[in-house]
């Protein structure tokens, strides 16, 4: 045992398949701490850290199998479908160490309803909602509402494709009419929430949370649409930068005072602790940081670019927060920049097409997989919409965005596309205005 209680040689089992678990894999295996890494499932390059297994991140009984016969000290979860389905709550009923919030706490991410009822007990600001769940009454309350006021979020998880911004009273019927009675979102749109629109930048702030306790904060700007310049489709984060040009000493103490801190308290008080990665995706409104969601993960790709900003020992934190000592830990993020680039199957988010080899991969500067599998002669291949996550750091964004570019040209696949302004506003923002591109 080490002088704070730790244990050196830890066993540790991250979940999940993305660039996010890539990167927490990746960020675990520079601990002192740690020993062995299994990854379930993995991809290409978690491969390299640890073992991959054949398992499921939703399947919770073999995980759960798993982790008791190799009597892992650690279990790591990335995704947040296994947290929603209570695998926190298993994992410590069988004894068994794991960092991921609860069933009753993920409901802040797992339930857009709850979640909302949750910022209203403790005061936090966030744009006004109605829930529906029939569809009459949801089109006469839109009737009721200014066109482009309003955007309708299905209730449960959906991937990131759950909300619509609708221009016009029949864009927003059709789309009330396609979710609750129609199947376009599965269960996860038996329930519509109805919410006031809001405008303002957009920034997700991260920290560390174990009931009352909140880490050290980061912030991030992630690019959600396959576009440059934001045109075309949603997908699950293309891109994404530290710092965000607008954040500033006083902002992230207003968002922790104002929504981290009291939330954490709120929760405790409700009796569904937090504990984990807790996740606010705000919009800097006239009005003050507003709350457009929760989640209760690390985001992907955002993850990407704070495991590398992270100075402190990722094992420790997530074994103190496990533990409910995540208090007696110094959470410390550097203060240069980050940028990462996702380079993408061509058609994503659409239709893509997989088990393209890749090359350049070697030499290149830190990349993490996402959608990449292993071919039968070692070959690496494209796998899944989100291939790789390239990633630059320096001391300025502007050095950091070009430190990942020159990684992304490097690395080749057929069909190989990526957005080419990841990071560009927050360059533009930092040039005097007579020099701006
Ligand atoms: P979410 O899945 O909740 O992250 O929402 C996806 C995107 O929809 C957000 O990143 C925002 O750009 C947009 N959005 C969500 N809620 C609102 C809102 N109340 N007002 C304006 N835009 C919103
Ligand atoms: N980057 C957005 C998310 O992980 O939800």
């Amino acid at each position: 045992m080490s002088e704070n209680g730790l244990k050196p040689g830890m066993s540790v089992l991250v979940i999940g398949s993305g660039g996010r678990e890539h990167a927490l894999a990746w960020k675990l295996n520079q601990s002192p701490l740690v020993s062995e890494i299994f990854i379930a499932p993995g991809n290409a390059g978690t491969a390299a850290l640890g073992e991959n297994l054949p398992i499921a991140a939703e399947d919770i009984d073999s995980l759960l199998a798993f982790a008791l016969d190799r009597r892992t000290d650690l279990t790591v979860v990335g995704p947040e479908a296994p947290m929603v389905d209570g695998i926190a709550d298993r994992f410590q009923e069988a004894g068994l160490k794991i960092f991921a919030p609860s069933a009753a706490a993920a409901r802040i991410e797992g339930s857009k309803g709850w979640a909302k009822d949750l910022m209203s007990r403790a005061r936090v600001k966030t744009a006004a909602a109605k829930s529906f769940d029939d569809s009459e009454e949801a089109l006469a309350y839109i009737r009721s509402l200014p066109e482009r006021s309003f955007v309708i979020k299905a209730d449960g998880l959906a991937a990131g494709k759950g909300v619509l911004l609708p221009e016009t009273h029949q864009e927003a019927a059709n789309a009330i009419v396609s979710m609750i009675d129609g199947n376009a979102f599965g269960d996860a749109a038996d329930t519509v929430l109805i919410e006031e629109r809001t405008f303002g930048p957009e920034v997700s702030v991260f920290a560390f949370v174990q009931g009352e306790h909140v880490s050290a904060e980061v912030a991030a700007c992630d690019y959600k649409r396959i576009g440059d310049n934001d045109e075309g489709p949603n997908t699950g984060g293309v891109g994404a930068y530290t710092p965000p040009e607008f954040w500033t000493d006083q902002l992230a103490r207003q968002v922790r005072q104002e929504i981290l801190e009291p939330v954490a308290r709120q929760m405790v008080a409700d009796s569904s602790p937090f504990s984990g990665v807790l996740y606010a995706g705000l919009m800097l409104t006239d009005d003050g940081p507003s709350v457009i969601e929760f989640n209760c993960r690390f985001g992907d790709p955002e993850c990407e670019v704070l495991m590398p900003l992270l100075e402190s020992d990722l094992a420790e934190i997530c074994l103190a927060t496990a533990e409910g000592r995540l208090e007696e830990i110094d959470v410390r993020w550097g203060d240069g920049a980050q940028v990462c680039v996702v380079m993408t199957s061509g058609g994503y988010p659409g239709k893509y097409r997989t088990g393209e080899p890749i090359s350049g991969l070697e030499g290149a500067g830190l990349v993490f997989h996402a959608g990449t599998a292993t071919g039968d002669d070692g070959e690496i291949l494209t796998a899944g919409g989100r291939v790789l996550t390239a990633v630059g750091s320096g001391d300025t964004v502007e050095a950091a965005r070009d430190d990942a570019y020159e990684t992304v040209a490097r690395i080749e696949f057929e069909r190989e596309y990526h957005r080419a302004d990841i990071a560009d506003r927050a360059v533009d923002a930092s040039m005097e205005p007579s020099s701006r591109r």
